[in-house]
């Protein structure tokens, strides 16, 4: 009997430290998945390669993803590059713009991903097809490529040149079994470039009222911004707070800001979003979200709240 129950206290223990840790590696994969509807990962592949990496980092950022299609598909023969190939004779031929397929909308991304697999030391001559095909200016390109081993650098170089005008990141080299682990460097490692970009023009209605919001600057923000429009129904608390816990966690730099004001937005924990309508001195820690003017008393029923762009 006494062996039966530690049996199953030791059980209890395992359970719960196991499914500790599934829910803690959870809110961490949460944390790097931003809704990106800004970024596509554009990518030519011709044996499927660099199509298995745009795929991961277009799952990863939750991005849009687009294929170069070549108009003439590239067989076996066409890439066998110890004999005179067409690929080789078209990396040979500084003029070979090889023709692509399908039509390509970059209009609406501020950012691409461009990806390509390095042919003779550089990118394949379709890619540079695409940039004679489309207007990059205003963009920001981030490439990436697979290759037996060499280096991405080359490629990056040359682009720039053919292209002065274009915003071209450094990019990355992917091995054919990169991890997830390497996406998300490389992802994070190209989100420093907006960490700085001051967010604007999100309007906050409450029951139906419109308020201005002045927001902070940091990557709280920035991520709670990617996530609207948003329609909540916030809880009243201790008359002085409405509160939602939201559905997904954000990046926390919480401190005690000593004394609320009435009007500000705070998050509490990773995924409690406040606003407090009456002002009073606190001993709790929060990430400041921003402030909304003119708040009004908003009573003790729950509130319905909308923020959009
Ligand atoms: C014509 C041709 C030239 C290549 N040149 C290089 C090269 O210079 N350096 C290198 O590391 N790999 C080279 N490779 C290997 C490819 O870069 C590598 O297999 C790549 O991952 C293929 O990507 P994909 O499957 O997306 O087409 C070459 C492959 C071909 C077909």
């Amino acid at each position: 009997m006494k062996n039966r129950i530690i049996l199953g206290i030791i059980i209890f223990v395992m359970f719960f430290s196991l499914t500790g840790c599934v829910f803690k590696q959870e809110s961490v994969k949460k944390r790097t998945v931003q809704s990106n509807s800004n970024a596509v990962v554009l990518y030519f592949s011709a044996t499927g390669t660099t199509k298995k990496i745009a795929k991961k980092i277009s799952k990863q950022m939750n991005s849009d993803i687009v294929e170069i299609v070549p108009k003439e598909k590239y067989e076996s023969k066409d890439l066998d590059y110890n004999n005179d190939c067409r690929a080789n004779k078209e990396q040979n031929d500084s003029k070979a713009r090889p023709e692509i397929k399908n039509k390509i909308d970059i209009s609406k991304y501020d950012t691409v991903y461009l990806g390509f697999p390095i042919w003779w030391g550089t990118n394949p001559k379709i890619i540079l097809t695409l940039l004679d095909s489309y207007d990059f200016t205003g963009k920001t390109i981030i490439p990436f490529c697979t290759s037996g081993s060499s280096d991405i650098a080359n490629s990056v170089r040359e682009l720039r040149e053919y292209n002065s005008k274009l915003n071209i990141k450094d990019g990355k080299r992917f091995s054919a079994n990169a991890s997830d682990k390497d996406i998300t460097e490389f992802i994070n490692s190209n989100k420093t470039d907006n960490s700085n970009e001051e967010v604007s023009g999100v309007k906050v209605l409450i029951n139906d009222k419109e308020y201005t919001i002045n927001l902070e600057n940091n990557d709280t923000v920035r991520e709670f911004v990617a996530m609207l429009p948003k329609k909540l129904t916030m809880s009243e608390l201790n008359g002085n707070e409405k509160y939602i816990y939201l559905d997904s966690s954000l990046p926390t730099n919480s401190s005690n800001p000593k004394r609320i004001n009435a009007g500000d937005v705070y998050l509490y924990g990773d995924n409690c979003l406040v606003i407090f309508y009456k002002s009073f001195d606190t001993s709790y820690s929060y990430t400041k979200i921003g402030h909304i003017d003119n708040l009004s008393d908003l009573g003790t029923d729950s509130i319905s709240v909308e923020f959009k762009k």
